[in-house]
């Protein structure tokens, strides 16, 4: 459906260049965007017309890195570090998943929730569980969002209640829901997810890397979160250069992985991620909530290294991605007043790049309203949010991302499909 929307346009095409069209017209054909224009082209007059009045039309946000089956318990068990939180609040709710009634539910949940937010496209984490993954994905493709959903590995370091039997059969697994999930979805694909390096073997490790080459498959995965985590992958995997290293040997960095996290990254891990071409998603609530530290976003930034936004639900307590801009800003600038002056906190066009364009690019063409872009689309209604003063688009949509949770998303376009 070919469609235009009136309203307060702002999107990002570079970090630095936020580009607003106050009382625009934002043109979709086919499911791309043809241009975003302060008046309407002739040739357009005739395409329906979203009038969404004096609401903000901002591209919809990436969120590259969620735990769907955590937010459950989002918001509760934050007095823990990275390893204890996952043994005594990740894991054993990610077990009750082994039960497809509770899946259901829980699904259900998190999947409405995803449709009402300001995520348009998403990547992540389920459990193990062959049968609840398929369901996750089912639910969120009906539900119009897009993205990639990962059945997770784990064979080792894990309670038997959420631990696979052997290597061998958890490849198996894999692969049987790499082929059905391929033959069942069109716009939620797979994406192989080995936890992390503490919870894989070697065997299951060398056997993901094989089906991420024969599948042509993404990979999604977490890196170098918090400093106990760090020791251990060097006593799990002394053949390892590095962290990064033991992901590489595997063939696992490449242009289509997600790692997220990257709080304590070395120089030639930095270079390394750069090299290949990986995604890192940046999540700054977890950082905090688990207490993991603050990844060194501008030093990723300015190496090269592709970086995109994630909330970690339930590490982070929100699937809010508006916040998420707002916290890698506000942590960018504890970084620098605490830890390293030369590296600039982030503005907020920058963060909200990195939401959008920057994390959208593991999707394709995603995250602007660029010609050509795919029309993932949010309306944002702020009247919660009065002024007796002049405002620009831009300043309310600053305001809009800090006071998000005053703010309603209501209406959401997918790929020019409206979805809400
Ligand atoms: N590392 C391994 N598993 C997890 C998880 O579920 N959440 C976070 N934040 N880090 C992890
Ligand atoms: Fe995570």
């Amino acid at each position: 459906m070919d469609f235009v929307i009136k309203g307060n346009l702002c999107y990002c095409e570079s970090p630095a260049r936020l580009i607003t069209v106050p009382d625009g017209y934002l043109v979709s054909l086919d499911g791309r965007v043809d241009g975003a224009y302060a008046r309407l082209p002739d040739q357009y007059a005739k395409l329906p017309l979203v009038d969404v009045g004096e609401h903000l039309v901002l591209p919809g946000l990436n969120d590259l890195h969620v735990h769907a089956p955590q937010f459950a318990y989002r918001g509760l068990g934050m007095d823990l570090e990275l390893i204890e939180w996952l043994n005594t609040r990740a894991f054993p709710e990610e077990s009750q998943y082994s039960d497809l009634k509770y899946a259901q539910r829980a699904y259900d949940l998190f999947v409405d929730a995803m449709r009402r937010s300001a995520t348009t496209r998403l990547a992540c984490f389920a459990t193990l569980h062959v049968p609840a993954t398929l369901l996750l994905m089912e639910k969120l493709e009906a539900a119009g969002l897009r993205g990639f959903v990962g059945k997770v590995s784990m064979d080792r370091n894990s309670p038997d209640i959420l631990c696979e039997r052997s290597a061998q059969a958890a490849a198996q697994d894999v692969e049987t829901w790499l082929v059905e999930s391929r033959r069942r979805f069109t716009h939620i694909q797979p994406i192989l997810t080995p936890r992390f390096i503490p919870s894989c073997t070697d065997a299951l490790m060398a056997s993901l890397g094989d089906l991420m080459r024969r599948y042509e498959v993404p990979l999604h995965s977490h890196l170098s979160e918090n400093r106990t985590e760090i020791r251990w992958v060097e006593q799990l995997r002394p053949d390892a250069a590095s962290y990064a290293d033991a992901y590489d040997r595997h063939g696992m960095l490449t242009p289509r992985t997600i790692m997220a996290h990257v709080v304590y990254p070395e120089v030639d891990e930095i270079d390394l991620l750069r090299e290949r071409g990986v995604m890192v998603a940046h999540c700054p609530a977890s950082n905090m909530n688990i207490r993991s530290g603050i990844a060194p976003v501008r030093r990723l930034l300015k190496a090269g290294v592709k970086v995109g936004l994630g909330t970690d639900v339930a590490g982070g307590q929100t699937i809010d991605m508006m916040r998420a801009v707002t916290d890698a800003v506000q942590v960018s600038k504890l970084y620098w007043r605490l830890i390293d002056q030369k590296q600039a906190a982030l503005t907020i066009a920058e963060a909200l790049y990195l939401a959008t364009k920057g994390g959208g690019a593991f999707f394709g063409k995603v995250g602007s309203f660029e010609r050509g872009y795919e029309t993932d689309v949010i309306i944002v209604d702020d009247t919660a949010l009065p002024h007796p003063q002049p405002m620009t688009v831009a300043e309310r949509v600053e305001r809009a991302l800090y006071l998000s949770g005053e703010c309603k998303i209501v209406g959401k376009y997918v790929a020019g499909k409206q979805v809400l």
